[in-house]
């Protein structure tokens, strides 16, 4: 059994980009291995959140946790901010940490481009991720693509501290998708789906309704062809679209090219809808029901409690290995 770790930042709707890839994963981890899954909200704060929002978003991600299929009798499901432990090691990795490693990291660069001001936190985000993992001794991190070269600044990190102090961490692998690891814009296909971007058209959010749905797949963008080609060199918008279709039901891309060879992309389309529709319903309305449940807050006291049993000892250890007097 090997102990898997990994986050989502409650920093805006979810989107069906995190579910398939990242949460779907979860669901299917749980019954094979050790499982925590956290909602990142110490990370969410490296951008300015409104207060309410934050609160309101953290519980729905929770919740939709729970939706989607985490069995909090099979998983550990919490807040991060409900255990210190990830706040007092992210600082001692952050001293650990060189400032050329975080200047190469495209997240970062992404975020504060053409800000005007940018937290210090936004820079040092990797190590405080660096330390959700490394407090578990997680073996396996699903995550989408974007998230590897944090999992490798983990890597470094876990394998620096190693050196410096002796044996304390297992160093994690990430877990990354085949299909769908890189699920893009409905409007444009070089950028990632993504909560934070501006137009809600570019996302499926998880908890859209049906005709929402079935409205931002119909105006997606495709290119002038009408093939059902998976061909992500030559036709991003659509092989995007087709990566969606197979995350969503069982079938491969080329399963589904052939489904649809000679048809254009409108009955495609409208499939794809339907399928996307068929995977959020039944999550949606199990939202509600958690969600109305009040269910939540024990779920995530248990959750604390289990994890800060695993935390405490290894920053006590961490603490010892560089020279803190202990408490
Ligand atoms: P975030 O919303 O940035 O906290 O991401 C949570 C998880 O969802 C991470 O594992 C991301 O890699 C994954 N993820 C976010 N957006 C996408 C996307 N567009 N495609 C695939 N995975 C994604
Ligand atoms: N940085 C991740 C993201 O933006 C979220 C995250 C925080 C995470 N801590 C983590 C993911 C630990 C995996 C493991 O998606």
């Amino acid at each position: 059994m090997k102990r898997v770790l990994s986050g989502i930042q409650p920093s805006g709707q979810l989107t069906l980009g995190n579910y398939i890839g990242a949460m779907k994963h979860f669901v299917a981890m749980q019954e094979e291995h050790d499982c925590s899954f956290m909602i990142v909200d110490l990370h969410a704060i490296t951008v300015p959140q409104e207060p309410a929002a934050l609160r309101e978003q953290s519980e729905s991600v929770a919740a939709l946790f729970v939706a989607a299929g985490l069995d909090p009798a099979k998983a550990n499901i919490f807040m991060q901010s409900h255990v210190r432990e990830h706040a007092e090691l992210g600082w001692l990795l952050t001293t650990m940490t060189y400032m050329g490693e975080l200047e190469r990291m495209t997240q970062f660069k992404d975020k504060s481009s053409g800000k005007e001001s940018v937290g210090a936190g936004l820079f040092t985000y990797p190590s405080l991720m660096a330390a959700d993992i490394l407090l578990y001794q997680t073996d396996l991190v699903p995550v989408g693509e974007d998230q590897k070269q944090h999992l490798e600044l983990t890597r470094d990190l876990a394998g620096r501290f190693n050196q410096r102090y002796g044996e304390t961490f297992t160093v994690p692998q990430p877990l990354i998708p085949k299909v769908g690891a890189r699920v893009m814009s409905l409007d444009d296909a070089s950028k990632k789906m993504s909560k934070s971007n501006p137009n809600a058209g570019s996302y499926i959010a998880l908890l859209d309704s049906p005709d929402v749905i079935r409205k931002k797949i119909s105006r997606a963008v495709t290119d002038s062809g009408r093939e059902v080609k998976f061909d992500p060199q030559n036709k991003p918008e659509v092989s995007n679209l087709i990566a969606i279709y197979s995350a969503c039901s069982a079938l491969t891309p080329q399963e589904i090219e052939a489904r649809y060879e000679g048809q254009g992309y409108g009955p495609f389309k409208k499939d794809l809808a339907e399928q996307v529709v068929a995977l959020l319903e039944p999550i949606q309305a199990r939202y509600q029901e958690v969600r109305a449940s009040g269910e939540l807050r024990r779920i995530l006291a248990d959750g604390a409690e289990n994890a800060r049993q695993v935390a405490a000892q290894t920053v006590r250890t961490v603490k010892e290995r560089m020279g803190f007097v202990l408490d």
